[in-house]
């Protein structure tokens, strides 16, 4: 049996690690979630949409630990995939939608919160996204990102990292650190950021999730050459919260 306890998230550590680690799509979602809900105020009966859900790990995350009703969103996963691991943990009323991060299929103004684990790189850090996506907010929703991230940006470097361009390659582009991120939300005057900071375990995170997996597995976790490479000197995630005035 895997052990998945690591301080400094008590909340992630009351969950079944063979569950969290059966919905494995990429670094540990509960960790950055717990540490991202530390810049977000969850309460009760909140409309949350989970965006690029994955599984829903973070969905069941979310409604049992802050209450709040989840609709969760996610293109490679199917619907009622997703909904079957929701409901291996018994939580009720998550809705499971297949969706495309530029067609959503919800009303303007529906949602007291928009969470994005490990995904916003994928579709985010195109200029419009950031108008686009804050329409779905009432006016004082809130954003919440966690997002692989880089110490020094890519175009400062001149070069992608070898070790990262291995296993990413051009998509690496899209890891960025707190404070491109800040400026980019900032200047547009559509959110209020009210946190971007860099997360200081982020590396070494990442590592001991990608080690928990392999053993789960039996295989090696591709990731694990990459940081085992970085040594955490470029690699860790980006932690933004934001709030639509
Ligand atoms: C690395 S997985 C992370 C999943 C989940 N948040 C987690 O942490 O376990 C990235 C997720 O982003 C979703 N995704 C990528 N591009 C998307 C898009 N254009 N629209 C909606 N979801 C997208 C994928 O379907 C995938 O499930």
């Amino acid at each position: 049996m895997v052990e998945l306890k690591r301080h400094g998230y008590p909340r992630s550590n009351g969950y079944d690690a063979e569950w969290v680690l059966a919905g494995d799509m990429g670094p540990h979602p509960l960790w950055l979630l717990e540490d991202l809900a530390r810049d977000l105020e969850l309460r009760p009966g909140m409309r949350v949409l989970d965006l690029g859900s994955g599984k829903g790990t973070t969905s069941v995350f979310l409604a049992r630990e802050y209450g709040v009703h989840v609709w969760a969103a996610d293109l490679w996963v199917d619907p009622t995939e997703a909904a079957a691991h929701i409901a291996a943990q018994g939580v009720d009323g998550v809705v499971t939608v297949k969706a495309e991060a530029h067609t959503l299929p919800f009303a303007h103004g529906f949602f007291d919160a928009i969470v994005c684990i490990d995904a916003y790189e994928y579709f985010g850090t195109a200029d419009g996204y950031l108008a686009y996506i804050t329409q779905f907010l009432k006016p004082g929703g809130q954003l919440g990102v966690a997002t692989p991230a880089l110490r020094k940006e890519i175009r400062e470097l001149g070069h992608i990292p070898g070790h990262i361009k291995t296993l990413v390659g051009w998509e690496a582009l899209a890891w960025h650190t707190a404070d491109w991120w800040r400026f980019q939300w900032e200047i547009t005057e559509l959110v209020e950021v009210t946190a971007a900071r860099l997360q200081e375990s982020g590396w070494a995170d990442w590592l001991a999730w990608s080690h928990a997996v392999s053993e789960y597995r039996g295989t090696r976790k591709g990731a694990l050459d990459m940081l085992e490479a970085d040594q955490g000197e470029f690699l860790t995630f980006a932690i933004l919260a934001a709030r639509k005035p």
